[in-house]
């Protein structure tokens, strides 16, 4: 989300004041920082950065801090470094030509509300396109701080996003990439009551129905919302694909009802055993959070259960980071650091030792893999439908194309191939 936004304050910056990105700061005339505050290291990179910034650039640039940690210091950021010229939080990326002409603007109102706002247009690849399709979180979980930096939720009209895709689509891209905290819970509320109600299953068929638009992806769904349309839908539409983030968070029922995460643990593999049974070459992959306050050895262990028994594709782990204005943030029965940690490194690398044994079975097999990066060693890189990364000898000439890949070379991260007729 946060790379859409900074793709959304380019395209502004470059229309209407005709700024250009660089590659060195050095020669900037504005320099952007755009940051997370969803767990606390990323905060302390901030000021270390600015400094940083402010003591090489150019004497006549402008500092602006946008994102979530934009939105919950707001003020704060000036008074801790002086020299930064706006505050622009996660929610106000449309002010962005605003605040550049106003001194020490902090911009940060979390219920200002976007989700109409024509923004022009700038995509990093030309192979993909990122499409919000709503903005804020309604849930509160209480160890995430995204509902006090990104407000309330608000779907975007089906119909711009229908447009948006069209117009990626006619660049030649050949995939759309739909963003949202909780994108299955799409079209609980638009800005004017005059948007018909259109839900996330909804969107995706009407989406599908764009000629030329080959691929479909999608983050985050949230596993409340996983009902069996979605989950049909999901498994039924070809150009959806098949691959499917499910954020866990934790095994334990009982940890899960105090992050009011709104679902058990035995919704979570139930929801996983009916993907699995409608589709089963859907890969998944999953957040987890160790260290939850209260978490006990037995929660652990039922996060370890879930992990044996679902064996993700791909595991986010973190260790809990308590953050400000969150209902977490005053929970008392603290786990202590060394235990989150152990927990940590255990869970890490029995999860690797599953990624081994599952990526072992894929030799030999073959993937379409659409190409879209290239590796300095010669390399071309893409993903399958179902998101296996995959690289094979090649250059600029298999950018934007669609191979079948014969996997030769098992690797942990990344497979390499060879191209197949
Ligand atoms: N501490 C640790 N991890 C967190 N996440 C969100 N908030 C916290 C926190 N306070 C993780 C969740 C979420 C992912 C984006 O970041 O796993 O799904
Ligand atoms: Fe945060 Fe929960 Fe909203 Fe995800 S669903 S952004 S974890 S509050």
């Amino acid at each position: 989300m946060n790379s859409r936004d900074s793709e959304h304050m380019i395209a502004e910056l470059r229309e209407k004041e005709g700024y250009e990105t660089t590659d060195d700061f050095k020669q900037a005339d504005l320099i952007l920082i755009n940051t997370c505050s969803v767990r606390e290291r990323p905060v302390h990179k901030l000021f270390s950065e600015l400094g940083g910034f402010n003591k090489h650039k150019k004497p006549s640039a402008k500092i602006g801090v946008c994102g979530c940690t934009a939105s919950h210091l707001g003020e704060e950021i000036i008074k801790k470094a002086p020299y930064v010229n706006f505050v622009l939080g996660a929610r106000n990326v449309s002010k962005i030509t605003e605040v550049l002409h106003k001194n020490k603007a902090v911009e940060i109102d979390i219920n200002y509300d976007e989700s109409e706002f024509a923004f022009k247009d700038f995509r990093t690849s030309a192979y993909k396109g990122f499409i919000n399709i709503s903005i804020g979180c309604d849930k509160a979980c209480t160890f995430c701080i995204v509902p006090k930096t990104r407000g309330d939720e608000i779907s975007i009209p089906d119909s711009l996003i229908i447009n948006e895709a069209k117009r990626i689509v006619a660049t030649g891209a050949k995939e759309i990439f739909l963003l949202g905290q909780n994108v299955n819970n799409y079209g609980r509320r638009f800005s004017s009551n005059d948007h018909k109600k259109v839900n996330f299953s909804e969107l995706l068929r009407r989406l599908s129905k764009i000629e030329k638009l080959e691929r479909i992806r999608f983050t985050s769904p949230h596993p409340f919302h996983m009902d069996d349309e979605f989950i049909e839908e999901f498994a039924s539409n070809p150009k959806i694909c098949k691959s499917m983030h499910m954020p866990l968070q934790s095994g334990s029922t009982k940890v899960l009802k105090d992050m009011k995460r709104g679902y058990t643990k035995e919704w979570f593999l139930n929801r996983v055993a009916k993907l699995r049974s409608m589709c089963p070459e859907a890969t998944i992959s999953t957040d987890i959070i160790v260290g939850f306050p209260g978490e006990s050895d037995e929660d652990f262990a039922e996060t370890i259960d879930v992990l044996n028994q679902v064996k993700f594709e791909q595991v986010f782990s973190f260790k809990y980071s308590p953050r400000p204005e969150t209902e977490a943030e005053h929970f008392t029965n603290v786990v202590d650091g060394e235990v989150a940690s152990d927990r940590l490194s255990f869970l890490q690398s029995l999860n690797n030792e599953i990624i081994d044994e599952k990526n072992a079975t894929l030799l030999g097999n073959t993937y379409r893999i659409y190409f879209e990066v290239l590796h300095s060693d010669g390399h071309a890189a893409g993903r399958s439908d179902n998101n296996i990364l995959v690289k094979v000898k090649g250059s600029e000439e298999l950018l934007g194309q669609m191979k079948n890949v014969k996997i030769t070379t098992i690797g942990r991260t990344i497979l390499t191939g060879e191209i197949v007729a």
